[in-house]
């Protein structure tokens, strides 16, 4: 493994930059941005009414104890269903939950989700647990090539071991599936993928969330609630403000942004923005999308709502609200 050690400070970047670097550092920038899906792909048969999710296995949000059913929560908590599913066209079916196929419109290219069953010619059917974590935890192809963080493996990085073995126990467990990837439609020059390599190593830090010693109730509540936002729901994606190079910047995390991966003003979810909802508002509307002016909220939102808050459990959602409760309360961007 050739990856720098976590600890090595960013800031050396800082130092003086020739031209070829500088250009190259532009491009990657210019990556960042346009990486970014324009929302959170999802679908509404995510739920449906009959209490079944859309891969057929009835919604059970009591986490279950074994490595699949754990999965299977993580799963919806991490909205991977979503970007890896084809969107029903023009009234017709879904496709084959977890088949790939998923279009991820940027402004410079589209994207196509991949399938993720365990296929042998079309899915994962020849990778290994070991596979499977270092695509999540390093970005990295098992052939060695940088994935596009179109895929959020800048937060997926953060997740444990044991839930990425049980996420991977889930996947192995979808029946196989044989529809063919379908390759990314990006523009010149974007389509690079060793370009990435520049952009990993500006704003992607590997490793799991350092666990927290912290053991009294009020702690382990935070600790946890950290861990869903940033590690699995990835809410700082879309709600955190990006540098001019298209990194996150560490002191607007999830304050919001004047301008969102749509184009849009993403809301500042820090307490200076969530001070006018009380914790019954908050958690209405990160079950049902609606706010208490009887507003449905847009499009990006109401998908994460649909795949991914509704589908917490009344203690991964309380712990979630306690931990956005608790950030420092940064300023909104005009
Ligand atoms: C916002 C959209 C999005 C979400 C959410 C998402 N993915 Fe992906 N994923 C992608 C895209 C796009 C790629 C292809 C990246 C590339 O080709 O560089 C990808 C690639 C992958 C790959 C590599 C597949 C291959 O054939 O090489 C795996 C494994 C994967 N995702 C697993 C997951 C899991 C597990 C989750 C949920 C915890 C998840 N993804 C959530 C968009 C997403
Ligand atoms: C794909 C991008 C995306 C992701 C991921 C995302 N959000 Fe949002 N969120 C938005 C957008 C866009 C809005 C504004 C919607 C509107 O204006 O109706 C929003 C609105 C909200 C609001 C309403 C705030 C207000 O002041 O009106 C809350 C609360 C919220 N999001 C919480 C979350 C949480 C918690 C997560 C992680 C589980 C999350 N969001 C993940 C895009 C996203």
């Amino acid at each position: 493994m050739s990856h720098r050690p976590h600890h090595i400070s960013k800031a050396s970047v800082a130092a003086p930059v020739t031209w070829p670097v500088a250009a190259t550092t532009l491009l990657l920038a210019l990556f960042t941005l346009l990486l970014l899906p324009l929302g959170n792909p999802a679908s509404a048969a995510d739920k449906s009414a009959d209490g079944k999710a859309a891969d057929g296995k009835a919604v059970d949000k009591k986490p279950a104890d074994n490595a699949v059913s754990r999965g299977q929560y993580l799963s919806r908590a991490g909205g991977c269903m979503a970007c890896h599913t084809a969107e029903a066209k023009d009234g017709g079916k879904e496709g084959v939950p977890y088949a790939g196929g998923r279009a991820l419109k940027t402004p410079f290219g589209t994207f196509y989700g991949p399938n993720l069953t365990p296929h042998t010619e079309a899915g994962l059917g020849r990778w290994g647990e070991q596979d499977f974590i270092r695509a999540m935890r390093l970005g990295l192809r098992p052939d060695g090539a940088h994935y596009f963080p179109a895929f959020p493996y800048p937060s997926f990085t953060k997740l444990s071991d044991a839930d990425l073995k049980d996420l991977w126990a889930y996947l192995r467990s979808l029946p196989p599936d044989a529809t063919p990837n379908r390759a990314h439609d990006l523009q010149f020059p974007f389509g690079f993928r060793f370009l990435l390599a520049g952009w990993k190593w500006l704003y992607f830090t590997p490793g799991p969330m350092s666990p927290d010693a912290a053991q009294s109730a009020p702690q382990a509540q935070l600790a946890r609630g950290a861990y869903v936002t940033q590690a699995l729901s990835h809410c700082g994606e879309c709600h955190s403000g990006r540098n001019v190079l298209g990194g996150i910047r560490k002191d607007r995390i999830l304050a919001g942004a004047a301008k969102g991966p749509e184009g849009k003003s993403v809301p500042n979810l820090t307490p200076t923005g969530l001070k006018k909802w009380d914790d019954n508002d908050l958690r209405e509307f990160l079950l049902s999308g609606m706010t208490p002016d009887g507003d449905v909220t847009a499009e990006a939102m109401a998908e994460v709502v649909r795949n991914t808050t509704s589908q917490l459990t009344a203690q991964d959602l309380t712990a979630l609200m306690a931990y956005l409760r608790s950030l420092p309360a940064l300023p909104s961007e005009k």
